[in-house]
């Protein structure tokens, strides 16, 4: 079954809206985790545009699941993640100018650069999870460069607009996910999942662990981030249900 890590980037947007103290991401990890959540994930970004490395600095006293530190493959944040120690560190392709992450991680491009970042991290003790699109080439690249995990990208899928494309869309993800478990990869998703199209992703029952962030966040302004995390897991729950025991 597939158990929900939350990602609080987007309480620390509201928060550097006015460059103020409030609301606290790690005020919220708190109330995910008693919400269900079994981790909180956090992007440091480059540009500090939402988590700064206070936040993560207290996470990692505060979190008591996992915590996934999400980063670009640069040397400020590989130092970083060996000396704050999240339990894993998930590489993601970042530019300045992107609202959001767009696209996944080209593993297969960069195998020679991200061979030596990847060993640095896993002789740190992270684990190590690389988001990529569900697409062959990026399965084999992530398990030739001894990652733990691939998370796979979803944004294609909820981006969807017709039936057709969303079909099409989820198919790539299953056929990911068999890939990846095949190559012996653990499998996550996210990105763009929410309330409405989460449990169709949920009900793959080779994912592990979805990550999810803006729909809850935004949800919780009107619920209470508890209640919108508990909605959340309820609703994996329910894909895992309808697919049987595991
Ligand atoms: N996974 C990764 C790698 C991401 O970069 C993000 C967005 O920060 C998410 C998951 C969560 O996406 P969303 O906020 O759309 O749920």
């Amino acid at each position: 079954m597939a158990r929900l890590c939350v990602n609080v980037d987007h309480v620390a947007t509201v928060r550097q809206a006015r460059r103020t103290v409030e609301p606290d991401p790690v005020w919220a990890a708190v109330q995910a985790e008693l919400g269900g959540a079994i981790g909180i994930t956090v992007h440091l970004r480059e540009d500090r545009r939402h988590i700064q490395d206070r936040d993560v600095r207290l996470l990692r006293q505060t979190v008591r699941g996992k915590l996934n530190l999400e980063l670009a493959a640069v040397e400020e944040m590989l130092k970083f993640a060996l000396e704050v120690k999240p339990d894993q560190a998930t590489l993601v392709p970042e530019k300045r100018e992107e609202v959001t992450t767009e696209g996944g991680l080209d593993a297969a491009g960069q195998e020679d650069r991200l061979k030596e970042y990847v060993s640095r991290l896993l002789d740190g003790g992270r684990q190590v999870s690389l988001f990529i699109d569900p697409d062959a080439n990026q399965i084999s690249a992530a398990a030739r460069l001894g990652a733990d995990f691939i998370e796979i990208n979803t944004a294609a899928y909820s981006e969807a607009k017709t039936p057709t494309e969303l079909d099409k869309e989820f198919e790539a993800i299953r056929a990911a996910v068999l890939q990846a478990r095949k190559e012996g990869l653990g499998v996550h998703a996210g990105h763009g999942l929410t309330y409405l199209n989460v449990s169709r992703v949920a009900a793959l029952a080779e994912i592990s662990e979805l990550n999810i962030g803006h729909s809850i966040v935004s949800r919780s302004i009107f619920s209470g981030m508890e209640k919108a995390v508990r909605d959340m897991v309820a609703l994996l729950e329910g894909a895992s249900a309808d697919n049987g025991p595991e």
